[in-house]
């Protein structure tokens, strides 16, 4: 295993650690509100401070992008944390969620782990070397049309301005495949994409630390991410088409006529 994705995965679970001990007391924490339906904890933050401690002790020339504490460091090596991936689920004891790291260096996102401390499923990627769940290759479903596809989906919450043009590509969507899923962990809508338990996602406005790690599972594991012109610049505006190459393509297709010319990008 490369050096870099080990030191990941015990950042990973040192910070899962932190947040299964937390669960039972989430009636007593301390909630900040940093936006519109978007909160943050002391678990959201001692979880962030748990990784960054872990990375550095390993790396301390290396630089960080995390979602509590912003940006600190330069260097050719950037990792992208999302200490807790699911915060809302957390804070309402519903026991979806996770940690997530991407390695990016100098550009390019090279490892990447996803970590869901409730059910200890571990999932980590290395450019190149695949992706795997605990120790168990992930490959995206097979499945080619929208008519047999889970897909899964995430709100625009804490945008109530793309409400509506979200509403016109659920309904397009809705009405041709099987199922929809609202998990509320984008790491772990890309992360199940990429062991195939869902076809394909889209989603609005994600952050880079909610895409990172989850962009090359599902790459890895032999899927399609793209934006929702079918092009590469989803890092800079979150919104995210993925899937196995036939059913991401068919989102794809049905998103566009829906869009509003502010989601054409
Ligand atoms: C959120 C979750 C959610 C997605 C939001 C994200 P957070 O991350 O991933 O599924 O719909 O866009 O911001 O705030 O829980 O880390
Ligand atoms: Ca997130
Ligand atoms: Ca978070």
């Amino acid at each position: 295993m490369h050096p870099l994705l080990n030191i990941a995965i015990r950042a990973a679970r040192a910070a899962g650690n932190v947040i299964v001990r937390s669960i039972e007391h989430v009636d007593h924490l301390e909630i900040t509100t940093k936006g519109r339906n978007d909160f943050v904890s002391d678990v959201d933050r001692l979880a962030e401070q748990e990784i960054i401690a872990t990375i550095h002790k390993a790396y301390p020339e290396h630089a960080i992008l995390a979602e509590e504490s912003g940006e600190a460091g330069e260097s050719e090596t950037v990792w992208i944390i999302d200490p807790l991936d699911g915060t809302n689920n957390f804070l309402h004891g519903f026991p979806h969620f996770c940690v997530s790291i991407g390695v990016m260096v100098r550009g390019k996102i090279m490892h990447a782990v996803v970590y869901d401390p409730m059910r200890e499923e571990l999932f980590t990627a290395s450019r190149g070397a695949g992706a795997q769940l605990n120790d168990r290759r992930l490959r995206v479903s097979k499945r080619k049309t929208l008519d047999t596809a889970l897909l899964a989906t995430g709100f625009p919450f804490k945008y109530p301005e793309h409400t509506e043009a979200y509403h016109t590509t659920f309904k397009s969507l809705f009405s041709q495949v099987e199922d929809v899923r609202r998990g509320g962990s984008a790491a772990l809508d890309f992360a199940y994409v990429a062991a195939g338990r869902v076809d394909g996602y889209w989603e609005i406005g994600l952050a880079p630390w909610d895409m990172a790690a989850g962009i090359l599972l599902v790459e890895e594991a032999g899927g399609t991410v793209t934006d929702f012109t079918g092009g590469d610049n989803y890092m800079a505006h979150g919104n995210v088409v993925v899937g196995n190459l036939p059913i991401q393509q068919a989102i794809l297709d049905d998103l566009s006529p829906n869009l509003t010319n502010e989601l054409k990008k």
